[in-house]
């Protein structure tokens, strides 16, 4: 299989699959315990359906939206993981390049293998800081100057991650930074030789954001060991509230599943709230983000931006999500799958097939712009 020939979100996976060492493609495509969330998550769209207008001109498309004060070509935007370089040489580069290309926003996360910097100054499109919260409160601080003087656009604080989810794939393969491969997973790294050579003959991997105050060379420190050594359990709402007015400008919570929560983040100053279970990999038995979203639209929608992640494959899914209210998502492995497949083309590709299903999909649904779906759109069976 090549690039041209992938048309959907499974395709781009076979082809991850076909390209990456299995440690990796498990890393990307697993999740916590059972994955039951995991699955979840894409299934709870096939719970309702759309309901279509028809005859009402929609020659002209603006799908188009503005979320946290920045204005998206597109209403889905690529969502901070880690890693990239290990997916693709070109890791957040080719990313960042891509969704510039789409005018959408794109995340650099606080274990990203590129500095914000050297994104900010190469990109003008929307960037996030997605950060995690350390024992180290001066770390913090450095952290979030760092991010002030580059210029990142929107903050956001993952509050789904206190701990480290259990991947048993990760388990099973050795997966972990530095590389503890088991013989199987080491073997795995031997039949997809292209890899190993693209990973040695293009700039080394680092994790420049955190280089700079913690040495993760030598296995001084592992992820593993960042999760639960370095990053505070502690962490309360009084905590992110100093962390708000310290930042003063657009201020997200990533991770927000209850009402409660999300009236909290409401008190304490953000401007959004993401609803979130990472893509399935900290909670397994969560509760998807789509079906939590009405709930939360319909308490704190007037008040803060609310944004949905986890399980979106399709543009009929992004529809769904912007009918009960969400005013963007946000996508993972949408984008990381055709990352590891090919590169910057592959993120493109799947960025033009997303912007093609949503283009089709509102003008099958009568709607000329966003702000025309509606709840009435929507069937839950
Ligand atoms: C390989 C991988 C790495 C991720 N790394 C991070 C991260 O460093 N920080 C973070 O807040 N979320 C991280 N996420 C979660 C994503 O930002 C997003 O919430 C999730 O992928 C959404 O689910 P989806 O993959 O089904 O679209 C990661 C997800 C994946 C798949």
């Amino acid at each position: 299989m090549r690039l041209n020939q992938c048309h959907n979100f499974q395709d781009f996976r076979t082809l991850a699959q076909k390209r990456l060492p299995s440690p990796i493609f498990n890393y990307i495509d697993g999740a916590a315990d059972d994955e039951v969330t995991y699955r979840h998550n894409t299934e709870a769209f096939d719970r309702c359906d759309l309901v279509p207008n028809v005859l009402t001109g929609v020659e002209d498309i603006d799908m188009s939206v503005t979320v946290m004060g920045q204005k998206l070509d597109m209403p889905i935007y690529c969502s901070p993981t880690a890693l990239q370089r290990l997916f693709h040489h070109d890791g957040e580069l080719a990313v960042a390049a891509a969704a510039d290309k789409f005018g959408t926003m794109f995340g650099v996360s606080s274990l990203g293998t590129t500095s914000i910097a050297e994104v900010r100054k190469k990109f003008k499109s929307p960037q996030v800081y997605q950060f995690y919260f350390h024992k180290d409160r001066g770390l913090n601080k450095a952290m979030i100057e760092s991010a002030k003087e580059a210029g990142v656009d929107v903050m956001m604080l993952t509050v789904d991650s206190i701990t480290g989810g259990n991947r048993e794939r990760d388990l099973r393969t050795g997966f972990s930074i530095p590389f503890r491969l088991t013989l199987g997973g080491l073997v795995q790294f031997a039949i997809k030789p292209m890899w190993g050579i693209n990973y040695v003959t293009h700039e080394s991997f680092k994790l420049p954001q955190l280089d700079e105050h913690v040495d993760m060379s030598g296995g001084a420190i592992s992820i593993g060991k960042y999760f639960t050594e370095m990053l505070d359990p502690s962490m309360t709402w009084d905590d992110v509230a100093k962390m708000v007015k310290l930042w003063d400008g657009q201020f997200c919570l990533k991770g927000i599943m209850s009402v409660e929560d999300a009236k909290k983040a409401v008190d304490i100053g953000c401007t959004g709230i993401i609803l979130s279970n990472h893509g399935g990999r900290q909670l397994d038995g969560s509760r998807s983000p789509f079906d939590q979203l009405a709930e939360i639209v319909d308490a704190v929608g007037d008040k803060i931006d609310v944004i949905m992640d986890s399980g979106i494959q399709r543009g009929t899914h992004v529809l769904k999500a912007l009918s009960l209210g969400a005013k963007a998502v946000g996508g993972g492995r949408f984008y990381l799958f055709p990352l590891a497949a090919a590169g910057q083309p592959g993120v493109e590709r799947a960025l033009t097939l997303m912007r093609a299903e949503i283009e089709r999909g509102m003008k099958l649904m009568g709607c000329s712009s966003v702000d025309q779906l509606s709840r009435s759109n929507l069937r839950f069976r």
